[in-house]
């Protein structure tokens, strides 16, 4: 990790290794990364910072805003895994992968679904070539507002309520980065950006009809196209090859995403970066914190090291992001590794080991 120029920059590196099996992936998340770096010559500094489920119990700390602005300075902030079955249901996911989220404005939540070995999709007749595809989440609004509460709360009189925002400039900014990246994977199949969302049933999701509409414009050499989101999933399981790029809302990106994980291998590779572009922004494999793996070094770190990948092209160490991007997908289709996750009979360190060894 030693710079060889005087003007090269070293990067801060925010890390929250977080609960369950979050501590094992980033640890082989971060090996790849001291790897890639050394060979590469890029120079960091990892800022730890404790806080998860775990923490909060011990401490009853969670991410204040003082701390948010502290994440500010950072380059970027890796992330392991948040959830512990002690702590109250999303009280610490709330507070520090939202709060990350919606404190840091990272509106973009990009999480690829990519089909790296045959073996590994669980669709009949589905290769490499068919799922090949990237969600651009719209990561700070939608039914995750917060906006919402309880009346009467535990009469048999109660009403629950909450927002679901769209505006005008988060539909736009989502839309916009949508078509670029299209634009900019030069897709065979497209470039396309699949607008998915339920404007049929919420009306108010007209919205991102218009705004879309407006943003493709600016764009002519990329095809548009639009699902609801039920035909989506659909879709995903029965021709995933149609889909180049995918614009959807908060609420919907995080449950196509999960149905993404499972066709790309499992929840074990699957990573998403969380991005405010040209600001500080986070990179977390999309899986929880798994507690019944946690501490049995057996859990997939392919997701976490896909992580740094994604975050090393953010950083704009485009040569250091394709060599780890290269060595899982070398990894993968040598089909050494029988499956992407709990079960393939390969240790959390012994497939960070493998990764190592390819790049
Ligand atoms: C995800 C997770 C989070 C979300 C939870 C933990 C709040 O499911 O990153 O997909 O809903 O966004
Ligand atoms: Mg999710």
């Amino acid at each position: 990790m030693k710079a060889e120029h005087e003007d090269m920059k070293s990067y801060n590196i925010g890390v929250i290794r977080g609960d369950g099996i979050g501590p094992e992936v980033t640890k082989e998340a971060l090996k790849v990364m001291e790897a890639v770096a050394s060979d590469e010559g890029l120079e960091y500094k990892l800022v730890e910072y404790p806080h998860s489920g775990e923490h909060y119990l011990k401490t009853k700390e969670l991410v204040s805003d003082a701390l948010i602005d502290e994440w500010r300075d950072l380059d970027a902030v890796l992330l392991g895994a948040i959830g512990h079955p002690d702590v109250e249901p999303g009280l610490v996911e709330r507070s520090v992968i939202l709060g990350l989220r919606f404190g840091l404005d990272l509106y973009i939540n990009l999480r690829p679904i990519k089909l790296y070995s045959e073996h590994l999709c669980p669709l009949k007749d589905k290769e490499p070539e068919d799922i090949d595809f990237v969600v651009v989440r719209e990561n700070t609004e939608g039914i995750y507002s917060q906006i919402g509460g309880h009346f009467k709360k535990g009469t048999p009189d109660e009403i629950a309520l909450v927002n679901g925002v769209y505006t005008w400039k988060g539909c736009e900014r989502a839309s916009r980065y949508a078509f670029e990246l299209a634009d900019r994977r030069k897709s065979t199949k497209g470039p396309k950006v699949t607008l998915v969302d339920k404007a049929n049933a919420i009306r108010p999701h007209d919205i991102w009809t218009r705004v879309f509409a407006q943003v493709a414009k600016d764009f002519p050499g990329v095809e548009t196209d639009h699902a609801y989101v039920d035909a989506c999933c659909m879709w995903m399981v029965k021709n995933p090859e149609w889909f180049d790029v995918i614009v959807t809302t908060n609420l919907f990106g995080d449950i196509i995403t999960d149905l993404g994980a499972m066709i790309q291998g499992g929840m074990g590779i699957a990573a998403s970066g969380n991005i405010h572009p040209g600001k500080t922004s986070m990179f977390e494999p999309i899986h929880g914190s798994a507690p019944k793996y946690a501490g049995k070094n057996v859990a997939c770190p392919l997701g976490a090291i896909s992580a740094v990948a994604m975050m090393l092209d953010f950083l704009g160490e485009t040569q250091a992001a394709t060599r780890v991007e290269s060595a899982i997908s070398e990894l993968l289709g040598s089909g050494e590794v029988p499956s992407a996750d709990a079960r393939s009979g390969i240790a959390t360190d012994a497939m960070g080991d493998m990764v190592v060894a390819r790049l």
